[in-house]
This record gives C-alpha cells, structure tokens and sequence, in this order.
C-alpha cells in the first residue's frame, strides 16, 4: 500500500462521551483539506455511527475497551478506520441492512450502517464473532 500524505492514530476508552471527541477530533485534522461544509458534516456523522456502535453494540454500553481510528489521506481520498476488539458480528451483511438491529430496548433504529453509506463513497465491514470489528469509511473530497 502506498503511503498517505497525512494521517493520525487514536485510542480512546469505548465510553459514550468519547463519540464526540473522536469527531472532533477528526474533523479538526481534516480542516487542513479544505473539505466543504457538507463534506465535513457527512465524514463527522459516519465517524460517530461507527464509534456509537462500537461503544453500544461491540462493548455492550460496559465502558470497557478501546476504540481505535486511525484516518489516512491520499491526496483527496480520506480513509478512515474505526476499530474495537468487541463482540463482533455473526452475519455482517445482514447488519448492513437498513433497519436491522439487533438491540433489545428498542432505542435503536437500525439505521447506522446505512446512514455510513449514504455519507461515504464506501463502507467496508472486516469482522469475526468474539475477535471485534474494524469500519472503514472512505471519501473523496472535492
Ligand atoms: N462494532 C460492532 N460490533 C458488533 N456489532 C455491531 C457493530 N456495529 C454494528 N453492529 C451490529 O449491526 C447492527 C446494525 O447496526 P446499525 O448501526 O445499522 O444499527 P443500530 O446501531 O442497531 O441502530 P442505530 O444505528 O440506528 O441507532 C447492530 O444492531 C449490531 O447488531
Ligand atoms: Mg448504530
């Protein structure tokens, strides 16, 4: 893989007040990109559907465990990579669909992964049952 131009790492406790931390941290490293204001809404609400569901989904909301981003740069192209060491998914495609959910208390809409897509211009899911998961988000800027 080649090099980006830019990138940076961060780890930070899968606590539901870290959500918006990671997007502001995230779009405050891409302020240098120039992006338009809709770019930067639409990458900052991918980022906190993916961490969301790391901190409810993957740690079960315990506030146990980390959450890893790293976001890489290759000219105009933003990858952006979310992570956790969670419960994982049995059967990611289904996840993906809209309206999916697998959560018990009715909170939830099942809109995450499609709201990820409809930001991005790719969203792909790497996971394993009981290893964890790792999103990637990518988008190219204008
Ligand atoms: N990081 C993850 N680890 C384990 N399971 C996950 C993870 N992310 C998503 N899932 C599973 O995929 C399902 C769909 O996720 P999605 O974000 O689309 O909807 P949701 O989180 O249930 O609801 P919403 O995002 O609308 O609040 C979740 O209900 C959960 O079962
Ligand atoms: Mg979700």
């Amino acid at each position: 893989m080649i090099n980006p131009d830019h990138q940076f790492e961060l780890e930070f406790d899968a606590r539901s007040e870290n959500e918006a931390f990671a997007r502001q941290c995230v779009s405050g490293f891409l302020l240098r990109f120039d992006p338009t204001v809709s770019e930067l809404a639409d990458l900052r609400t991918a980022v906190s559907e993916a961490v969301t569901n790391s901190v409810v989904h993957a740690y079960r909301n315990s506030g146990k465990g980390k959450i890893y981003i790293s976001v890489r740069t290759y000219q105009r192209k933003v990858v952006i990579r979310v992570k956790d060491f969670g419960c994982g998914m049995e059967d990611p495609e289904l996840c993906r669909q809209p309206l999916y959910t697998t959560d018990p208390t009715g909170e939830r809409g099942g809109m995450g992964f499609a709201i990820m897509e409809s930001f991005t211009d790719r969203v792909k899911v790497k996971t394993a049952p009981g290893k964890g998961t790792t999103v990637t988000l990518i988008k190219n800027l204008s």
